[in-house]
């Protein structure tokens, strides 16, 4: 029904304008009194069998929505709903800011991708943590921190102190990203010696707490074999808790979609089907190089359950979806969580 009668109708408006519709649709749906356990009957999976503990964090089953979508903690208890076992909010930034000029989100049906250039629009860390502090926590929720547009790339290391600071006693994990294509230069932190800078200060800020939150890496699937060996060896050192692999992509390879409307569509990062194999490939080559020392959460084109396991066979812990959920529709958590109780995996 999602795909034959749904999606051919959200499809026909802007990816931005849904995405609103959809937020704002889910605040005043799940309002109505006993709509959210109903929806949890029909969509959420419940077994222990799925119950998985990484990083310390006991997580209800192992299919999270990736960050991106709830950029402003709004709607993380809803998305429960869905049978999602974590929601990764943000990327929240020190400061609110507007992002990018619109258009920035580009459907592309014809390879069940996505590219944006939203630019980390978000209401700010702090209008994030006031709305968590507001709700009676009701899932797993993971802080996705970056940097303002504006901030310097000298200077970012306070943006991520600032918000990791405002979020550390609201959120259960840590991400941080450095490897998103759409902030000027921001992927120029992902050297060494600015990720040293920024992994240093936040391991030892956390030591200082009486919580013990885990620390994880966003990553590229842009980045060059050097570049992924010295971040694995980084992330390895220094204790940090884990990986996300992967972020968008700069790439346009293998595109079936027309290049007259790729290049009209010009810059930003490809998400979705596209990227599948590539962030198959990073996850596989960490938890190989890593002999499965270190929890990974695999994101990157899981449209069908069997992505999903590949994506777990591979080595992730755990998975996250957004393109395949605006393509798949609302069903596709529990047919992953399915999936992978039938697989015994
Ligand atoms: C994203 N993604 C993303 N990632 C991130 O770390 N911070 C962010 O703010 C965003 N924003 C964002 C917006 C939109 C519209 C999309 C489609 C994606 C990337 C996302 O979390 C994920 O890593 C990739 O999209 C790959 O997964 P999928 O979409 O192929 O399942």
């Amino acid at each position: 029904m999602y795909k034959s009668i749904i999606r051919p109708i959200l499809f026909k408006f802007q990816p931005e304008t849904i995405h609103h519709f959809i937020v704002d649709g889910m605040k005043i749906f799940f309002k109505i009194p006993g709509i959210s356990s109903l929806t949890r009957c029909f969509l959420k999976v419940e077994d222990k069998r799925l119950n998985k503990t990484v990083f310390g964090i006991d997580f209800p089953n192992p299919v999270g929505f990736a960050a991106g979508f709830d950029k402003n903690a709004e709607v993380f208890n809803h998305l429960r709903n869905f049978g999602f076992g974590f929601v990764e909010i943000g990327t929240v930034t020190p400061k609110p800011q507007s992002g990018n000029p619109k258009p920035r989100c580009f459907r592309i049906v014809e390879d069940e991708g996505i590219i944006n250039r939203m630019g980390f629009n978000n209401e700010g860390v702090d209008a994030a943590v006031a709305r968590i502090r507001k709700q009676n926590n009701k899932v797993i929720i993971g802080g996705n921190i970056g940097k303002n547009t504006a901030t310097a790339n000298e200077n970012a290391l306070a943006d991520y102190e600032y918000c990791f600071e405002a979020l550390y006693d609201y959120v259960d994990y840590f991400v941080i990203n450095v490897s998103c294509p759409n902030v000027k230069d921001l992927r120029k932190l992902q050297d060494t010696e600015s990720l040293s800078a920024i992994i240093s200060s936040l391991t030892g800020r956390r030591a200082n707490k009486s919580v013990y939150k885990p620390i994880l890496m966003k990553i590229s699937p842009d980045l060059t074999q050097v570049m992924l060996d010295e971040t694995i060896e980084l992330v390895m050192k220094s204790g940090l808790d884990g990986f996300v692999a992967t972020n968008t992509s700069t790439s346009r390879e293998g595109l079936k979609t027309n290049k007259e409307r790729i290049e009209e569509i010009a810059n930003g990062g490809l998400s979705g089907m596209p990227i599948k194999n590539r962030s198959t490939e990073i996850i596989r080559y960490i938890a190989n190089k890593t002999n499965k020392s270190i929890p990974i959460i695999g994101v990157g084109g899981i449209h069908t359950p069997n992505d999903a396991i590949e994506k777990l066979e591979a080595g992730a812990s755990l998975i996250q979806v957004y393109t395949g959920f605006i393509f798949e529709g609302p069903g596709l958590v529990k047919k992953i969580n399915k999936e992978i109780l039938k697989r015994h995996i």
